[in-house]
């Protein structure tokens, strides 16, 4: 069947955030459409598995949360899929899909019934910025994002999900790349230097640290990266990123996981603070988009940290939440495989006078070592992993640690179920979960879940463990 126009009433929600109507043959992925409301949808693009449909108009009632999208280049852009809902709509729809991804594993009674909003608000929140470089239909370089559903890129000149500053840093730098000269990278026709511009700003000092994605290096950056500097004063520091590989992957990792990146201009990083804590934060660093949700959850884990415990916080980044946990237990070590990241941590950990350590390596690798260290102690551990969730072995190492208490705080609920599943056949039991809203306008959600371990009644360690460096062979 080709495209046409069909009347649905879709029942769920899909994890990148379109509306599933499952009713229909094959199901339909509706894009702006909301589960429980009777719409009109264009099908586009029919499928044999799944079809794509978009939504016309609701042909009842509109869904009580339903809103016009406070952004014109909404469905081109598709950066906010949830945007067509009001806050208590985007909400309840995030706290369904954790639910769903939690019933998976059969913990849906223990999925959060609370989602903690952003301070910031639903506009304005996010204070890193990731724009792609093309060209428009009519071969001008153009600096924006990817269109939804397609590798074109679309202007977003009024975004309004990025803070003011990285608005008009968007701007200055797309009228320098065309002032410059400086080409676009094709990766079809593999020509051309300039492929990203990724730019933080710190929410408490409001600097911003530009990270220019070349192809290759070229002179054409040192150029764009003064210009930068003279013409926005907020820009702190430019540096360069080369990433040679194919597709469009927005860096090429070290062997390490890091990105490599060099100085061109200014300064070598800017620095958040976060729940009183002051973080140097670098190019190439991986820190929370939603600043504000970062302290709300540094804050909430501070709670669940009883004194003189010994927290061991695994995949530790530049160290915010192993500073917050040390400066409340009196000591923690961090485990993180990036170098640049932990050497950023230790510089931060000085900085703050807070008796936090920090170990370079592999968290399924490193665990042994720790549990040497810590042997007979109960200390608590904090986990953050990335997307993918744990490793294979992490468990069975954590296991061997004797915790007291594991905090697990994730941006994926469907690997942080499927962790929570097994964590609880090892004996863990589930005592708190919680959603903050870091990425309003989006399906994504982070959530923090406390267990308490499988050894029964918690016992704090009195001091904290011999100081030993353990080192990544
Ligand atoms: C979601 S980030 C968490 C960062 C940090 N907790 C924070 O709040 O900023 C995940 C971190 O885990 C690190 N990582 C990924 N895989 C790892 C592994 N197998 N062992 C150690 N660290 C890892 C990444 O480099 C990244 O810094």
């Amino acid at each position: 069947m080709g495209r046409r126009d069909d009347v649905v009433t879709p029942d769920s929600w899909m994890p990148r955030g379109e509306a599933l109507c499952s009713d229909s043959h094959p199901p339909l992925a509706v894009w702006q459409g909301i589960p429980g409301e009777s719409c009109l949808v264009h099908v586009y693009a029919p499928g044999n598995n799944r079809g794509l449909a978009r939504w016309e108009k609701a042909v009842r009632q509109p869904h009580p949360h339903r809103v016009d999208p406070p952004c014109e280049r909404y469905s081109v852009c598709g950066g906010c899929p949830w945007m067509h809902m009001d806050a208590e709509g985007q909400r309840s729809a995030r706290l369904d899909l954790v639910r769903a991804a939690y019933a998976e594993y059969g913990l849906q009674a223990h999925a959060p019934t609370e989602l903690r909003a952003s301070p910031d608000g639903l506009a304005g929140y996010r204070h890193l910025a990731k724009f792609a470089v093309g060209r428009s239909d009519r071969g001008n370089p153009r600096v924006g994002a990817f269109g939804r559903s397609t590798r074109n890129v679309v202007s977003i000149p009024d975004c309004p999900v990025i803070t003011p500053v990285l608005r008009e840093a968007m701007h200055t730098v797309a009228h320098l790349v065309i002032e410059q000269d400086i080409w676009p990278y094709d990766p079809e026709k593999q020509k051309g230097v300039l492929r990203y511009v990724v730019m933080r700003q710190s929410r408490a000092t409001g600097k911003l640290l530009v990270t220019l994605v070349g192809a290759r290096k070229s002179p054409k950056f040192e150029d764009l990266a003064l210009a930068l500097t003279q013409k926005l004063g907020s820009v702190a520091g430019v540096h360069l990123h080369v990433n040679r590989s194919p597709g469009n992957a927005l860096f090429e990792a070290g062997e390490d996981g890091g990105i490599p990146t060099v100085r061109l201009e200014g300064d070598r990083h800017i620095e958040e603070h976060v729940a009183g804590l002051r973080l140097p934060i670098g190019a190439g660093d991986f820190f929370q988009t939603n600043p504000a949700v970062a302290e709300l959850i540094i804050r909430d884990l501070e709670e669940w940290i009883p004194a003189d415990v010994a927290v061991v916080d695994l995949y530790s980044g530049v160290g915010g939440l192993s500073l917050a946990a040390a400066r409340r237990a009196g000591w923690a070590l961090g485990v993180e495989v990036v170098e640049t990241a932990v050497n950023r941590a230790r510089g931060a950990a000085s900085l703050n006078s807070v008796p936090a350590e920090f170990l370079v390596g592999e968290v399924v690798e490193v665990l042994p070592e720790i549990r040497r260290r810590l042997s007979g102690r109960q200390p608590m551990v904090v986990v953050n992993p990335a997307r993918r969730g744990l490793e294979p072995g992490v468990i069975d190492g954590i296991l061997a640690l004797a915790p007291q208490r594991l905090v697990y705080i994730s941006c994926n609920p469907i690997s942080q179920a499927r962790d929570l599943g097994a964590l609880v056949e090892r004996g863990f039991t589930v005592v708190h979960t919680r959603a903050y809203d870091m990425f309003p306008n989006t399906p994504h959600v982070e959530v923090m879940a406390v267990l308490s371990g499988p050894g029964g009644a918690p016992q704090a360690s009195a001091r904290p463990p011999r100081r030993r460096v353990v080192r990544k062979q």
